[in-house]
């Protein structure tokens, strides 16, 4: 694999901070890494480290009270601390897509696969509803499903979490984005759905030239997947 030697993103010395009317308290103190085009980076550390902070503040969705308060998070060459909403809109849905942890409660388990997919791709100016139709064929046949037809009339409390992951995956895929930020993908499944879903964002890293960070505890996954590891201390330290 290949990698270009201008990032496509920089975390510099990002402070992030959180308020409320009791509190003020530094969660992140200082975190600095960078990615490369094209590369799957494994980020991992402590529980309560800041790790799933970090990858909310890198598409502009920190929770209410958390502000990044030094720093900076630049894509491509723009600082994102400073998108106004509408940006960060168009950043999250063309660029850097977030798959939040815990995320396969993400899916409404009462509406069908079809209907959240197309959802999901109806601002994309891609013609007939049938057109669209086959794009979702195509992404959940690239995530691994053999019958999508029988997966897209299906209801996700039908799928298994490995089988709902893949299609938040393939939901993602429809989008198209640069870069894919997956937030612990793995930890509700087992073993062999775990390879899976690895082996997978490994593909499409390769396929789709999908820059890839992959938070996670699970160093035997990451260290057989990942280009190489990132490991965050408390607080948001790097080392
Ligand atoms: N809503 C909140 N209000 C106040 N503090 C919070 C809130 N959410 C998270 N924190 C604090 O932010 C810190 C970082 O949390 P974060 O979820 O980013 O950790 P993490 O590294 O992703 O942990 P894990 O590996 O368990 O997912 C935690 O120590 C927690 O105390
Ligand atoms: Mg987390």
């Amino acid at each position: 694999m290949s990698i270009d030697l201008a990032p496509i993103v920089r975390i510099e010395h990002v402070e992030i901070s959180y308020n409320d009317a009791k509190h003020q308290k530094v969660i992140i103190q200082d975190a600095s890494f960078q990615l490369f085009p094209g590369e799957m980076v494994a980020l991992t550390g402590q529980s309560g480290a800041g790790k799933s902070i970090l990858a909310h503040a890198m598409v502009g969705l920190l929770d209410k009270g958390f502000t990044v308060t030094n720093g900076q998070i630049v894509y491509m060459n723009e600082n994102i601390a400073q998108f106004d909403e509408k940006r960060l809109q168009f950043l999250r849905r063309d660029e850097i897509a977030l798959l939040i942890q815990h995320s396969l409660n993400g899916l409404d388990p009462i509406r069908t696969v079809k209907k959240q997919m197309l959802e999901t791709i109806k601002h994309k100016k891609v013609g007939t509803k049938k057109e669209k139709e086959s794009i979702l064929y195509t992404m959940l046949t690239k995530v691994g499903f053999h019958h999508p037809e029988h997966v897209l009339n299906s209801y996700p409390f039908e799928l298994s979490g490995g089988m709902r992951q893949r299609v938040l995956l393939a939901m993602i895929l429809t989008l198209q984005p640069k870069i894919l930020i997956a937030d612990e993908p793995t930890t509700a499944l087992d073993v062999i759905n775990r390879d899976k879903v690895l082996t997978l964002l490994k593909v499409l890293q390769e396929e789709f030239g999908l820059t890839i960070l992959l938070i996670s505890h699970d160093e035997i996954s990451f260290k057989k997947y990942a280009d190489r590891v990132i490991y965050m201390a408390q607080g948001g330290i790097m080392n």
